[in-house]
């Protein structure tokens, strides 16, 4: 049985990667984000995990308004990174955990969820940006990934609930899986930010603090908002926050929040970073003493 081991769950905007290409983690305006990384960096270093499975959305790199999956899971053996525009460093490809993605598309299936199934995926700064967060220098990284893309971007998206019952099938999926690999889940966007319209710019802290407090403890509350609910309390893109709803249901029931950051703004976004471990990895005892840092 494959060892769910905890979830990091982060902002994925790119002008995180132009900071990281020019070493400005420690500036005035990048330290307060980047210190957030420190007790993640540390929880992986020790944890060790094998897989990553990711939830994220894509931004126009594989899908595009005319042909929009509502959820795509990736089976490709290796993921080319691409970026969409944004100037950003391109990395070497992903590593993909192939026979888990087709073991979790099996799972999916039987459970009656209709995804869309790609052998090739690019990816974009949505995983980018938080693999270079938690392993930095561009090389290659400890772990191979299973992404799942949620559409977060072109109505109807689909209900915070359903995005719920999507994780919580992920979830299944690896509890019964054969291998013994550690698994680290991803959710990545978020929390509140609008790009474009009349209310660019727009943050919600209330609405980022109600998430953050639930996430760990009662994730059901978050699907109690509909997701077009969401685009108002968190503007169009803060939909993304769908993609951490996901990546809470594969974690299981129970789960125990270890770190978070929230710091305002990075670009035009909240930026928040938590870092949750599962009831069975805390139980173990083994409990790290990172530090809690909340901004
Ligand atoms: C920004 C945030 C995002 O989530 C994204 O995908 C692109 C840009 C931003 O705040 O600049
Ligand atoms: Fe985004």
């Amino acid at each position: 049985m494959a060892d769910i081991i905890g979830g990091v769950f982060t902002s994925h905007v790119p002008a995180i990667g132009n900071a990281i290409a020019k070493q400005r983690q420690q500036d005035p305006y990048w330290k307060p984000f980047f210190d957030g990384f420190v007790p993640v960096r540390r929880w992986l270093a020790e944890r060790a995990p094998d897989v990553a499975v990711v939830f994220s959305n894509d931004h126009g790199l594989n899908f595009f308004l005319d042909k929009m999956p509502t959820f795509a899971v990736g089976a490709a053996a290796e993921y080319r990174n691409g970026d969409e525009g944004w100037g950003l460093p391109v990395y070497a490809p992903f590593p993909g955990a192939q026979a888990l993605s087709w073991h979790i598309i099996d799972s999916l299936v039987a459970d009656e969820f209709d995804i869309t199934t790609c052998q090739e995926m690019l990816l974009d700064h949505a995983i980018s940006i938080p693999f270079e967060l938690c392993w930095p220098g561009g090389g290659p990284r400890p772990v191979k990934i299973v992404p799942v893309s949620i559409n977060t971007v072109q109505h109807p998206l689909p209900s915070p609930k359903r995005c719920l019952a999507l994780g919580r099938a992920v979830g299944r999926a690896l509890q019964a899986w054969g291998g013994a690999e550690k698994i680290v889940i991803f959710g990545t966007g978020g929390l509140s930010h609008q790009l474009e319209g009349k209310r660019a710019g727009f943050i919600n802290k209330d609405y980022d603090r109600f998430c953050m407090d639930h996430l760990a403890s009662d994730p059901d509350a978050m699907t109690r908002h509909s997701a077009l609910d969401i685009v108002e309390l968190a503007g169009s893109q803060g939909v993304e926050i769908l993609n951490w709803i996901a990546a809470r249901g594969a974690l299981g029931e129970t789960a125990v929040e270890i770190s978070r950051n929230y710091h305002i703004p990075i670009s035009n976004t909240a930026a928040a970073t938590m870092l949750l471990e599962t009831a069975e990895t805390a139980r173990r005892g083994e409990r790290l003493e990172v530090e809690a840092f909340v901004g």
